[in-house]
């Protein structure tokens, strides 16, 4: 792996072909330090965004900025530092309530990512309003960290743990939803965009149907939220979880919004400093929301780095990269069509960001092993979404998941790789 001037990769991934969106990914590219790099003697590809995305320099900065000139913990220094510190880190906060659209900023819980938020739901509200016989409705399209955190609660409640299944287009069967509600339905968890499929979950008309019968809803947006405008009071959701490293920011920080009378009302999850009022021998009192979900020291530097990938997001326009997203989706869509053999794996009507795919010539970790000497990064294996390749009765699959900064040149590379591969394979 080599760094390359920049001007140098500029002409190897030229604008050569104008899009109809005013969005200019060529441009937007050279903010990403580490796309300007050679990998394998080539310019790198990097189509792995649904894994984990690349960050802007204003992000990287960010961080060296934080540690060069503000480190100090927060909350409970009297010391100028600390208060700077402290400043940043709330003022992230801010930010990411603006960005959601929440209503307060107490509703903002900062977490480790997805995964700690919803295990934070699962053992606070869970443990709390989940017994024996009672049931949780996921889906058949979840990633493991929405399947496992309710299979350990309903194990340990004796609860039941029921499934919305999907079509062979890799869309939930809506129509059954319902009929999966009984009086014992205590949540529903769903994602919002699947990272196997790309699927773009209905997520408004199923919060909708849970709260006609008055049950909440949390949806897992970690890979939504590097692609859409998401808007938690439209959604009308209950609870919203997202990591930072899949939106430019770090890695190591995530959120959990949640409608502050449900958080209020929650126990907490960890005990620790921070997250307690008083504290004796015999018993303890907790802080207010969110603090008393944020045990102990927090990824400081994470939280104040993803304050300003929102800013990044909100800068370069996310409706307007969406809207170029699109238009790449249809012509990655296109030209992955012409591959002899290849199959996509997800079809949905309203799909974003991922093709996920099988070659009849060759297995998907072969098929990843052929990119990666052609410089293209994409990701092969199940996506921690076992139950999506079961019902597809397939072991793995291909990834190739893009974001903003892709162009049609690297879809075109792409495509050639895997007219390689069927050669190689023949
Ligand atoms: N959840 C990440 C992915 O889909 C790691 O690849």
């Amino acid at each position: 792996m080599s760094t390359v001037p920049h001007i140098l990769v500029d002409k190897l991934s030229c604008p050569l072909v104008d899009t109809a969106s005013p969005f200019d990914p060529y441009s937007v590219r050279q903010d990403f330090p580490v796309l300007q790099q050679f990998v394998r003697g080539r310019p790198l590809i990097y189509l792995d965004n649904a894994a984990t995305t690349q960050k802007p320099r204003a992000v990287i900065g960010a961080i060296e900025a934080y540690y060069t000139s503000e480190n100090a913990n927060i909350h409970r220094g009297v010391h100028y530092l600390s208060q700077v510190a402290t400043d940043s880190y709330e003022g992230a906060r801010g930010k990411i309530r603006q960005f959601l659209n929440a209503s307060l900023d107490q509703e903002i819980v900062f977490t480790r990512g997805t995964t700690e938020s919803v295990n934070l739901v699962a053992q606070s509200y869970g443990r709390k309003h989940v017994g024996e016989g009672d049931e949780i409705i996921i889906t058949e399209m979840e990633h493991h960290s929405n399947i496992v955190p309710w299979q350990i609660l309903c194990e340990d409640k004796d609860a039941k743990l029921r499934y919305i299944p999907i079509n062979d287009r890799g869309e939930l069967l809506i129509e059954e939803f319902e009929g999966l509600i009984t009086a014992r339905t205590r949540l529903v968890s769903l994602v919002h965009i699947s990272n196997a499929l790309g699927s773009v979950n209905p997520v408004k008309e199923i919060v909708k149907i849970a709260h006609d019968h008055g049950v909440p809803v949390l949806v897992d947006g970690a890979q939504a939220v590097p692609h859409m405008k998401v808007d938690v009071q439209a959604l009308g959701c209950d609870f919203y979880a997202f990591s930072g490293h899949k939106m430019f920011g770090p890695t190591g920080i995530g959120v959990l919004y949640g409608k502050s009378q449900l958080l209020e009302a929650m126990p907490p999850y960890e005990g620790g400093g921070s997250m307690i009022r008083t504290v004796s021998l015999d018993r303890s009192t907790y802080a207010d929301t969110p603090t008393k979900f944020e045990a102990g020291t927090p990824n400081i530097a994470g939280g104040i780095g993803l304050g300003v990938a929102i800013d990044y997001l909100n800068r370069i326009g996310l409706d307007s990269a969406a809207e170029y997203e699109a238009e790449l989706m249809d012509y990655a869509s296109e030209a992955l069509d012409k591959v002899p053999g290849l199959r996509l794996v997800g079809s949905a009507e309203n799909r974003v960001s991922v093709l996920s795919f099988v070659m009849e010539a060759a297995h998907p970790h072969d098929i990843g092993t052929i990119l990666d000497q052609e410089g293209i990064a994409v990701r092969a294996g199940h996506h921690c979404a076992q139950p999506v390749m079961q019902h597809f009765n397939i072991p793995a699959t291909t990834r190739a998941a893009t974001a903003f900064y892709n162009t049609r040149e690297e879809i075109d590379a792409l495509a050639r790789a895997l007219h390689k591969v069927n050669k190689v394979f023949s």
